[in-house]
C-alpha cells in the first residue's frame, strides 16, 4: 500500500491561497486525520492528492513516485464524500459491483469482490435491497463497500460522517478504520470534528488557512499543542493573554487581568505579552482553599453541563473578567450548582505559555 507525500503544494484561486506550501508525509497503512476549521483548504488538498485538482506550485508523491501529471484514474485512490450517491436504480449488489465492472474483471470476480466488500460493512444480507429501503447510515456503509471495492488501495475521505446522525456516524467512524486496517490501505481523513479525528486517526495534520500548524499522533496534539489555536480547537482549552511579571530559571509568574499565575517555561523576560492555555481537565474545582496550591483562583460557578460522563463547569475569576473551563469526573461534583463559589486550582506544569502570535489572539483563535 502506498504513502503519500506533499512537498511544498499551494494552491490558488484568483487571490485566495487555499493552500499554502503545504508539506506532509502519510506513511504506508496509516490512517491520517487532516484536522481543520472550515475553509482551512481540507477539500482542496484531497482534491490535489485525488488529481481532480492541479497544484500551482510543490509535488505529490503517491508510494514515492511524483503522480503531478498522472490521472486521477491512474492513481488508485477512491475519493470518497460525504453526500456520496448510489445509483438508486441498483440493487445493492450491483452498486458495489459497478467498479470491478468497469474495470473489466470477470463477472463471478466482480461479484465476488462486492460480496466480500458488503460483508466488511456488515450488509451483505441486504444485497439484493434497493438503496431507497436502506437507512442514511447504511446506505453510507454501501457506499463506503462501493469505493472500497474498486481496488484502491489509498482512500480519500472527505468529512465521511458528517452528514449521518450522530451516534451512527460515532459507530461507523470505527469501522472506517477498521476497514483500513483490515484491507491494509492507507487512509487521508478530513474533518472539522475534534472528536471524530481523536477517535480514528493514527496521525493528526492540523491545518489551518492552507497552513500545516501540527503534526502528531492525538496524544501529542493534544497533550503538547504547538500554538494556541491548537489548544484551543483541539483541547477547548483556556487561553488568555497575559503579561509576564517575573521568572527564574524555570518557571514565569504572568498576570492576566489583575490574577497572578504560575507556569513551567523558559525563554521569555519580564514584561513579555505571552498567550497562556489551561485544559479543562487539568483545572480541579474545590471547597477549600489549599493555601499551599500554586494557583488557586476563587471563581464562581456559571454554567454546567453534562458530557458522556463529565461535568463541563465554566467558571468566572471572581472580580475579573476571565473565563475558565473546568471538566470533572461526573461523581466528583454531583453537588455542584450554578452561582457558587468555588477555587480553581491547576499546577503550574500544567500551564502552557506561548509568545503572543504575530497576527493577534483574536485572529489566532478565529475559526476563519
Ligand atoms: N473552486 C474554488 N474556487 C474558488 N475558491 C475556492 C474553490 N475551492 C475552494 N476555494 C476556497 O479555498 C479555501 C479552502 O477551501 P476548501 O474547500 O479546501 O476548505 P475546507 O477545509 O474543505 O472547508 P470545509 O470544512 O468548509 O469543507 C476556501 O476559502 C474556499 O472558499
Ligand atoms: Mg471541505
Amino acid at each position: 500500500m502506498p504513502s503519500v507525500e506533499l512537498v511544498g503544494v499551494t494552491k490558488r484561486f484568483g487571490r485566495k491561497t487555499a493552500l499554502d506550501n503545504v508539506s506532509l508525509r502519510v506513511e504506508d497503512g496509516e490512517y491520517a486525520v487532516v484536522l481543520g476549521p472550515t475553509g482551512a483548504g481540507k477539500t482542496t488538498l484531497l482534491r490535489i492528492v485525488a488529481g481532480v485538482l492541479k497544484p500551482d506550485a510543490g509535488e505529490v508523491r503517491i508510494g514515492e513516485a511524483v503522480v503531478n501529471d498522472i490521472p486521477p484514474d491512474e492513481r488508485g485512490v477512491a475519493l470518497f464524500f460525504q453526500n456520496f450517491a448510489l445509483f438508486p436504480h441498483m440493487t445493492v449488489l450491483d452498486n458495489v459491483a459497478y467498479g470491478p465492472r468497469m474495470r473489466g474483471l470477470p463477472e463471478q470476480d466482480c461479484i465476488r469482490i462486492a460480496r466480500e466488500m458488503l460483508d466488511l460493512v456488515h450488509l451483505l444480507e441486504r444485497a439484493n435491497s434497493m438503496p431507497h429501503e436502506l437507512s442514511g447510515g447504511m446506505q453510507q456503509r454501501v457506499a463506503l463497500a462501493r469505493a472500497l471495492a474498486t481496488g484502491a488501495n489509498l482512500l480519500l475521505l472527505d468529512e465521511p460522517l458528517s452528514q449521518l446522525d450522530a451516534r451512527i456516524g460515532e459507530e461507523l467512524r470505527y469501522e472506517l478504520r477498521r476497514f483500513v486496517k483490515d484491507l491494509g490501505l492507507t487512509a487521508i481523513h478530513v474533518t472539522n470534528d475534534v472528536d471524530e479525528a481523536m477517535a480514528v486517526a493514527d496521525k493528526i495534520v492540523v491545518l489551518k488557512r492552507g497552513s500545516v500548524i501540527q503534526v502528531g499522533s492525538p496524544e501529542e496534539v493534544y497533550l503538547k499543542p504547538k500554538t494556541p489555536f491548537v489548544a484551543s480547537f483541539v483541547g477547548e482549552a483556556t487561553v488568555f493573554e497575559a503579561i509576564v511579571r517575573a521568572v527564574d530559571s524555570e518557571r514565569v509568574r504572568v498576570e492576566a487581568m489583575g490574577v497572578e499565575i504560575m507556569a513551567y517555561a523558559q525563554g521569555f523576560s519580564g514584561g513579555d505579552l505571552v498567550v497562556a492555555a489551561i485544559r479543562p481537565e487539568s483545572i480541579r474545582l474545590l471547597r477549600e482553599a489549599e493555601p499551599a496550591l500554586a494557583n488557586r483562583l476563587e471563581v464562581t460557578v456559571e454554567r454546567i453541563s453534562f458530557i458522556g460522563g463529565m461535568l463541563r463547569v465554566e467558571c468566572g475569576v471572581v472580580g475579573t473578567d476571565l473565563k475558565l473551563l473546568s471538566l470533572v469526573p461526573d461523581e466528583e461534583n454531583v453537588e455542584l450548582a450554578e452561582g457558587e463559589k468555588l477555587f480553581a486550582s491547576f499546577s503550574p506544569e500544567e500551564v502552557s505559555i506561548y509568545p503572543y502570535p504575530s497576527e493577534g489572539l483574536f485572529r489566532e483563535l478565529s475559526l476563519e
